[in-house]
């Protein structure tokens, strides 16, 4: 049985991207909305109740579980030990991905103020020699929550917003870097222009994660369960 896990509804699309790819396998999906937002909580709030989301997972008997939310992927190596074991954060996965498809070499993300201040993923980019721009773009997290138009003004206003750092940089490649971003992507796609490469975080790190799981965890009755 697998495990994915986001603060809310960000995550449902690494759940797509597994049930695509591997239909059999069983999975138990949690959407914290009881504490969403993540992106704007305190530090160690936030670690404790990502502590207390994986102990729900293992008292449920799963052992692999997928965090399906850069904000939460952040926090993971502050974790104890037992809290991180099997646990699968998506930022490095999607970092790799980001630093393998960059063109030029010139990479924003657009994240939650509390990946930002994390600054997992901008090491990570750093690290691997390309220029880093960043922006948090935390108003977007409960606009897709209520499921509003990527029309929507607040939606648009948003996104200019927050990419303008970006456009001025002129990055080849821009990491939707909260899982609820791609749902946003048209509009994201807009205002970047056809030339920028978007990476979806929740798709990416859900690709990635398959590779990475012992196979027989994937046989299942393609049950998925929501708690
Ligand atoms: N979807 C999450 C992320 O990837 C969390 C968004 C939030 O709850 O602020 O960061």
């Amino acid at each position: 049985m697998l495990g994915i896990y986001d603060s809310g509804s960000g995550g449902l699309r690494a759940l797509s991207t597994i049930r695509e790819r591997e239909p059999d396998a069983d999975i138990l999906y949690r959407g914290d909305l009881k504490h969403a937002p993540y992106g704007t909580r305190q530090r160690e709030d936030l670690i404790r109740i990502i502590m207390q989301n994986i102990e729900r997972f293992h008292a449920l008997g799963c052992a692999h579980i997928l965090v399906a939310c850069m904000t939460a992927s952040s926090l993971i190596p502050a974790l104890p030990p037992a809290y991180r074991q099997s646990v699968y954060p998506i930022i490095d996965y999607v970092g790799a991905r980001a630093a393998a498809l960059s063109r030029e070499g010139r990479i924003g993300i657009v994240s939650t103020s509390r990946t930002m201040k994390e600054g997992g993923l901008r090491r990570y980019l750093l690290a691997h020699g390309v220029s880093v721009t960043e922006s948090e773009a935390d108003a977007l997290v409960p606009l897709v929550e209520e499921e509003v138009s990527q029309s929507d003004i607040r939606v648009t206003d948003a996104i200019a917003r927050a990419t303008r750092i970006h456009r001025e940089a002129q990055v080849d490649t821009l990491v939707l870097g909260c899982t609820h971003f791609p749902f946003f992507t048209d509009a994201f796609r807009k205002v970047m222009g056809e030339d920028v490469t978007l990476i979806p975080s929740g798709e990416v790190g859900a690709e990635a994660f398959l590779k990475q799981i012992p196979k027989d965890v994937l046989k299942g009755k393609g049950h998925i369960h929501f708690i």
